[in-house]
């Protein structure tokens, strides 16, 4: 469960989210927005990498601002390039990187570590050097590193806008297999339209939030131009949980 209770936030002058109510609770949530219009500093929120200037977010009842330690122990974070994520030399030590601070035993990190790669089709790759796999590997890597150590939540902002079609639809298709609640920006409209809960991201604001089926209609026509908002999609119990 992911809170946002009034949140705001700005960068200098700039203000980048005017007001934020949510509640997410469904074992998928989509975030779709414009360039620009704060859909990174929302989902960063969610593991303390960003600070709202005000208002709360609270993950499983804990607040980000004051439990972050406990919070990072339940949300993995991927980043929308690999190479930022990825820190050791091969494939598996990487994982077991992830690993070292959840006091396993080490057999018990080699098995997490040989569930991931088989998870994750890594296996052959298992001592390869991690920077020789391509950018869909890559990616699979940072997922695969970040889920080893089991968070119950995972948010993954745009990871695979530097990936082809192919790479895409398989980083996708793991995704959507993860056991993990995931909260995933991205701009794949025809996967969005499919799920239960979409939210619409817009100048800082949520302009539409509902089944994907309802917002990504809307979405399109608002990035067309179009007046849609007298057709917003919005949820009946909205900003409260
Ligand atoms: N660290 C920062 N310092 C100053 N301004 C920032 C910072 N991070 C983001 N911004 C600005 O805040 C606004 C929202 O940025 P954010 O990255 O949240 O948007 P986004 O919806 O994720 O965009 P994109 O689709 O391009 O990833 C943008 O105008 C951006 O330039
Ligand atoms: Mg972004």
């Amino acid at each position: 469960m992911i809170e946002f209770r009034d949140v705001h936030h700005s960068y200098g002058e700039r203000e980048v989210l005017r007001g934020i109510d949510l509640c997410l609770d469904e074992p998928r949530v989509g975030i779709v927005g414009a360039n620009g219009s704060g859909k990174s500093t929302l989902v960063r929120m969610i593991n303390g990498l960003v600070e709202p200037n005000s208002g709360r977010v609270l993950v499983d009842g804990l607040d980000v601002a004051k439990q972050g330690r406990e919070v990072r122990r339940r949300v993995a974070f991927v980043f929308p390039d690999p190479e930022a994520q990825i820190v050791m030399p091969t494939v598996s030590e990487d994982i077991a990187f992830s690993l070292r601070r959840h006091r396993l035993s080490r057999s018990e990190v080699d098995a997490r570590i040989a569930a991931a790669l088989a998870r994750f089709g890594l296996t052959d790759h298992r001592d390869h050097p991690a920077y020789l796999l391509s950018s869909g590997q890559k990616q699979l890597l940072a997922i695969a590193s970040v889920t080893a150590t089991d968070p119950a939540i995972l948010v993954a902002d745009e990871p695979t806008t530097l990936l082809d079609r192919r790479h895409t639809r398989a980083v996708m298709r793991h995704l959507e297999a993860l056991d993990q609640q995931l909260v995933l920006v991205s701009h794949q409209l025809e996967l969005f339209a499919q799920w239960e809960r979409v939210v619409v991201i817009d100048d800082g604001r949520v302009v539409a939030d509902g089944p994907g089926a309802q917002t990504i209609p809307y979405y399109r026509a608002l990035m067309d131009g179009a007046d849609a908002s007298d057709r917003s999609p919005h949820r009946a119990e909205e900003g409260s949980c």
